[in-house]
C-alpha cells in the first residue's frame, strides 16, 4: 500500500478490512444476554500492518492529523493514550493482557465507517487490528474470540462498558445476510437477507447528531438493567419472559419498568425477525422495526428530535418500516424501502430536516457485506 510506504518507508506486510454495522433490531439487548441481528456494512476501516522488532508500536491515521503516535507495546497505559488511537492500542494492550506475544507494529488504517454515527467505527477499527495481530503473530484465535478481545479493548482501555454486538458484527457478518446472534454463549447463525430479490433497500440515514457512549448515559441503562435483573432474581434481563413480564414489572420501581420492559419486548423483537425472514417474508419486517423504534422512544427513552423526524418522515413517505440503530442518543435511523420507492423516501427525509432546520443528513443505501478480512 503506496500510503503505508510513504509514511513508513517500507511495505506492509499485509492489509486487512472491517466492517461497520447497522443492527436490523435487538437494541440494548447485548448486555442483557440477549439476541442481536446486526448487518455487515461496506463501510470498512483497512489497515496496512507491518511487524516491528523494536516493540513500538506506531500508529498513522488517514482521517488524523497526519502525525504518527508512538507508543511501547509493552507499556500501553490507558490513560496515556487519546483520540482514536485508543481503539488500536487497545486492541494490543487486551491481547498482551491475555497473554499473546504481541510485540511492535507499524499501522497505518483509513476507515470510511462514519464517526459518531451510531454505525460502529470504533469496533471496525479495533477488529481490523485483532484480526492482523491474529495473522501476523499466529495467534491462532477464532473470529468470536478476537470479538471479545476488541471488547475488552472499547471496555478496559477505551472505557466505555459496551456489550458484544458490535464487535461479532464486525468479525462475523457474512455477505448478503444478517447476523443471528446469542450475546449469551455467541451462538450464531447467518440469516440470509436478500433485499434485492425482494425488491427492498435498507436506507441508513445518518442524522450527524453525534453519540458519545462514553458520557455515562449508557452506562446507566445498563446500571438500571443489570439492577432490575438483580431485584427480580434473574441472572440478566433475558431470562425473563414476556409472559411473566407484567408480573416483573410491578415487583420493580417505577423507574425501572420501562426498561425493563424494552429489553423483554425487544429480544422477542428479534426472535419474531428471524421467523419473518426464515420465512422469506422479509417485508414483514417493517413493522417489526417501527415496533422497535417506538420502545426506544417512549421506553428507554435514546431516541432524539432527529432520530423521531427522521423515522416518522420515512415512514409517512412510504417506508415499510424504520427505526434507529445503535446505542442512541443521535446517530443513525435504518429504514426497509421498497426499491421503487428509495428516492422519494430519501427526499421526504432531507426535505423534512432542511425545513425543521435540522444539520443536513447523510443519506445511503445498506447492502449486507462481509465481516472481517485479510485483502492482501
Ligand atoms: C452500542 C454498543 C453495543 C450495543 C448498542 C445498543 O452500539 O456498543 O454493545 O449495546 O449500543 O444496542
Amino acid at each position: 500500500m503506496t500510503d503505508f510506504q510513504s509514511v513508513f518507508g517500507a511495505a506492509p506486510e499485509g492489509v486487512w478490512a472491517a466492517p461497520g454495522r447497522v443492527n436490523l433490531i435487538g437494541e440494548h439487548t447485548d448486555y442483557n444476554d440477549g439476541f442481536v441481528l446486526p448487518v455487515a456494512l461496506p463501510h470498512s476501516a483497512v489497515a496496512a500492518v507491518r511487524r516491528r522488532d523494536d516493540g513500538l508500536l506506531r500508529l498513522y491515521s488517514a482521517q488524523g492529523d497526519g502525525l504518527v503516535t508512538e507508543l511501547k507495546a509493552a507499556e500501553l497505559d490507558p490513560a496515556a493514550v487519546t483520540g482514536w488511537a485508543r481503539y488500536p492500542a487497545g486492541v494490543v494492550w487486551a491481547l498482551r493482557e491475555a497473554g499473546h506475544p504481541v510485540g511492535g507494529l507499524d499501522v497505518h488504517i483509513d476507515s470510511d465507517v462514519p464517526t459518531g454515527a451510531g454505525l460502529s467505527s470504533s469496533a471496525a477499527l479495533e477488529c481490523v487490528l485483532a484480526a492482523a495481530c491474529n495473522e501476523l503473530y499466529g495467534l491462532g484465535l477464532t473470529p468470536a474470540e478476537l470479538a471479545l478481545t476488541a471488547q475488552r479493548a472499547e471496555n478496559d482501555f477505551v472505557g466505555v462498558p459496551c456489550g458484544v454486538m458490535d464487535q461479532m458484527a464486525s468479525m462475523c457478518c457474512a455477505e448478503g445476510g444478517a447476523l443471528f446472534l446469542d450475546t449469551r454463549d455467541l451462538a450464531q447463525r447467518q440469516v440470509p437477507l436478500d433485499l434485492a430479490g425482494a425488491g427492498l433497500r435498507l436506507l441508513v440515514v445518518d442524522t450527524r447528531v453525534k453519540h458519545d457512549l462514553g458520557d455515562g448515559a449508557y452506562a446507566g441503562l445498563r446500571a438500571g438493567c443489570e439492577r432490575a435483573a438483580a431485584l427480580l432474581d434473574l441472572p440478566a434481563l433475558r431470562d425473563l419472559p414476556p409472559a411473566a413480564l407484567d408480573g416483573a414489572l410491578v415487583q420493580l420501581p417505577a423507574e425501572l419498568r420501562p426498561l425493563v420492559r424494552h429489553v423483554v419486548t425487544e429480544n422477542a423483537r428479534v426472535e419474531q425477525a428471524v421467523a419473518l425472514l426464515d420465512a422469506g417474508d422479509l417485508a414483514g419486517l417493517g413493522p417489526v422495526l417501527t415496533a422497535g423504534h417506538a420502545s426506544l422512544r417512549d421506553d428507554y427513552r435514546v431516541s432524539c428530535p432527529e432520530t423521531d423526524l427522521a423515522v416518522a418522515t420515512a415512514v409517512a413517505a412510504g417506508a415499510l418500516g424504520a427505526r434507529m440503530t445503535g446505542g442512541g442518543f443521535g446517530g443513525s435511523v435504518l429504514a426497509l424501502v421498497a426499491a421503487a420507492r428509495l428516492e422519494q423516501v430519501a427526499a421526504a427525509v432531507l426535505d423534512a430536516f432542511a425545513e425543521a432546520g435540522h444539520t443536513t443528513p447523510r443519506v445511503f443505501p445498506a447492502v449486507p457485506s462481509a465481516g472481517a478480512r485479510r485483502l492482501s
